[in-house]
């Protein structure tokens, strides 16, 4: 049998493929430069200070970041959002979120009830995702010092309006956490605009990184207690982490070989502009919502247009198990989805898809129209097959 061409629809996931310029990057420090960045005074380790500098720069640019500075290199989303939460939340505190975080959040959340007895309260929410302001408004007034809140759900599509939440978390004195890993680099994201006090993001998903890179934005003057503690390359003496930001947050060698990746990710995203990543996946959500109305016995979740959505589309095939589908797809047709929960449980039981799960389509800047011309002509098959 011959494989069909490959069709990568798992972006939410991580995204594939990466700009040339990526690969091309990661290689070339690897190769040709390979120091430690922070630590040396020979000129190789000040090209990798240097390198690390430009990509926190980038970065900073990409979400309106008025320093550098303000941007802490991390891993990946989980670990800025870790940061956040363990350092920003004492004993006792009131934290306000959503029905749809992903486990990034509610995870260490649900560790902090348990180690910290902070109170968690969530937000009451449409399948659409659409949240009750009224009841954010209230709740927000119980003294709450925290809102933690996706701005875009992982599985629903849904954007968060973190606009209208910052304001009235704000005027309130409350602070707020903005899990940015799905709209980085896909969907615009201004700190300055949108004045968030923490926004975690994670680099290799819209932001077209290499894996192992994320990081977390913090509000000038912000300080959170560390979430580790080691060596920074600088004011060695002290026992203590340094004050300042980024080197407080950054102990031990970073990721350098990834970070090269990222600084040439968010180059390639700064000249080409989030907006016209975002009108591109917007147009090709647009298509998919079309395209899946057609499918048979298919129920579609989240919003129904393509603009109060990011690129990804969660459904269900009844009579179908949406882990079949996606191995099918696979199998059959050489088209990569994601079914389950996509690590967002509470999301799959606002849906009422709950513990099985769905299928999860997501679309990349590298996806065309005839990928989802495809892909719902592949999914028209497999709706008409018998069910399992
Ligand atoms: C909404 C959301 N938050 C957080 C994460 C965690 O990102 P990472 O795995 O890069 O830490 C994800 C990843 O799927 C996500 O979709």
């Amino acid at each position: 049998m011959t494989h069909p061409t490959p069709l990568y629809l798992d972006n939410a996931a991580t995204s594939y493929p990466k700009p040339d310029a990526v690969y091309a990057s990661v290689i070339k420090y690897m190769r040709e430069n390979g120091a430690s960045p922070g630590r040396g005074n020979y000129a190789r380790a000040l090209e990798a200070d240097r390198l690390v500098y430009e990509a926190r720069k980038a970065i900073a640019s990409l979400l309106g970041a008025p320093r550098p500075s303000q941007v802490i290199f991390t891993c990946n989303a989980t670990e800025s959002i870790n940061i956040a939460l363990k350092g920003y939340l004492r004993q006792g505190d009131r934290v306000l979120t959503t029905g749809y975080e992903h486990n990034a959040v509610a995870r260490p959340l649900k560790k902090l009830e348990d180690q910290r007895r902070i109170q968690v309260d969530r937000v009451p929410c449409t399948a659409e995702g659409a949240l009750d302001m009224e009841s954010v408004k209230a709740k927000l007034q119980d003294g709450v010092r925290l809102l933690a809140v996706s701005h875009a759900s992982n599985v629903i599509g849904c954007v968060t309006p973190l606009e209208e939440l910052v304001a009235a978390a704000h005027e309130r004195g409350a602070a707020v956490l903005a899990d940015a890993a799905q709209t980085a680099g896909a969907y615009p994201v201004d700190v300055t605009a949108v004045p968030v006090d923490m926004l975690a993001f994670t680099g290799h998903k819209g932001l077209l990184g290499p894996t192992g890179t994320g990081g977390l934005y913090l509000r000038k003057g912000l300080e959170l207690s560390t979430l580790k503690e080691g060596g920074t390359g600088g004011m060695s003496l002290s026992p203590f982490p340094p004050d300042d930001p980024p080197d407080r947050y950054e102990a031990g060698t970073m990721n350098i070989s990834g970070i090269a990746g990222l600084r040439a990710s968010a180059q390639y995203l700064l000249d080409i502009g989030v907006d016209a990543v975002r009108a591109h996946e917007a147009r090709l959500s647009g298509l998919l919502l079309d395209g899946l109305e057609s499918v048979p016995k298919l129920t579609c979740y989240g919003p129904r247009s393509a603009e109060n959505r990011i690129g990804l589309v969660s459904f269900n095939i009844e009579g179908h198990d949406p882990h079949k589908v996606s191995m099918r797809l696979d199998r059959d047709y050489g088209i990569m989805v994601r079914s389950g929960l996509h690590c967002a449980p509470e999301a799959h039981r606002l849906l009422g898809t709950a513990p099985i799960g769905a299928v999860r389509a997501s679309i990349g800047y590298f996806n065309q129209p005839s990928d989802i011309e495809r892909f719902v002509g592949a999914l028209g098959e497999i709706a008409s097959l018998p069910p399992d």
